[in-house]
């Protein structure tokens, strides 16, 4: 019995027709719908982890929602600093809002996993913020798992990965990482955001980063500035069993030509 989903990232979805940063990211969004019908048909479902819509206009949450109509497994949504949760909800519904909380977080169990989506997002920040009622609800959710993995898929990444975006990350994640310290089996903290891969051990516990569905941005350090690439649109597949969690990477425009030998 093996746990798998998709997780996409950095959607940046437009209005029908417009670009974001010279990309069609409407368009790339079809190539990964492609992607999952092609290679994942069989995962267990799909996590959508923010920034889903660049200017999070309704229109563009209308457009989001007419291409992932397409996936054939179920899809679970949270929210980035780009989008506009009271445009997404006029969209998608209500019924994305935790009440607790009253940001789109949700649990998911499945397979002797609890998966949790945390909503990282906050009106008018680009940073990520976990409210004390988000820390709370984690602990409860956690506190109802002691007896399975989790894995935490939430936008911003809490982590600092040493480049000039560190000062957009979960700026103040202390609470956050004692609330995940409370559980014996965190198994992986998947972020997007930062349009680049990662993966990265902090205070004993494991995150990862994927560049998403968006322009990548290469990897800067104090006198190489950062560039924007257009590739190569990646998605995360995530399996997991009882004793191991792995992530892959799928570049699902990765420009590469494939190599035919005889074996
Ligand atoms: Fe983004």
């Amino acid at each position: 019995m093996t746990l798998k989903f998709v997780v996409m990232s950095d959607l940046h979805v437009m209005p029908q027709g417009e670009l974001s940063m010279t990309l069609d990211t409407g368009a790339r969004l079809e190539q990964a719908v492609d992607a999952v019908i092609a290679r994942y048909g069989d995962a267990d479902f799909c996590v959508l982890a923010g920034d889903l819509a660049d200017l999070g206009q309704p229109s563009a949450y209308e457009h989001l929602k007419a291409i992932i109509a397409r996936l054939p497994i179920p899809v679970h949504i949270t929210l980035g600093n780009h989008d506009d949760r009271d445009s997404f909800l006029s969209v998608f519904g209500d019924g994305y809002i935790a009440a607790e909380t009253g940001k789109v977080d949700k649990t998911i169990d499945l397979k002797g996993y609890r998966i949790i989506l945390l909503d990282s997002s906050e009106p008018g920040r680009v940073d990520g913020v976990l409210s004390e009622a988000q820390i709370a609800w984690l602990k409860a959710r956690l506190a109802e798992a002691m007896d399975r993995p989790v894995i935490v898929i939430l936008h911003h990444n809490a982590n600092a990965l040493h480049i000039e975006s560190d000062n957009i990350r979960i700026l103040e994640p202390d609470a956050f990482i004692a609330a995940l310290k409370t559980h014996p089996d965190i198994r992986q903290v998947i972020a997007g955001h930062v349009h680049l891969t990662s993966t990265a051990t902090w205070r004993g516990l494991p995150f990862t980063t994927l560049a998403g569905n968006h322009y990548s941005c290469s990897v800067d350090q104090p006198n190489v500035p950062m560039r924007r690439l257009t590739g190569p649109g990646q998605m995360a597949f995530v399996l997991g069993t009882a004793d191991s969690t792995t992530v892959l990477f799928d570049d699902f425009i990765d420009g590469n030509a494939e190599i035919f030998v005889e074996d």
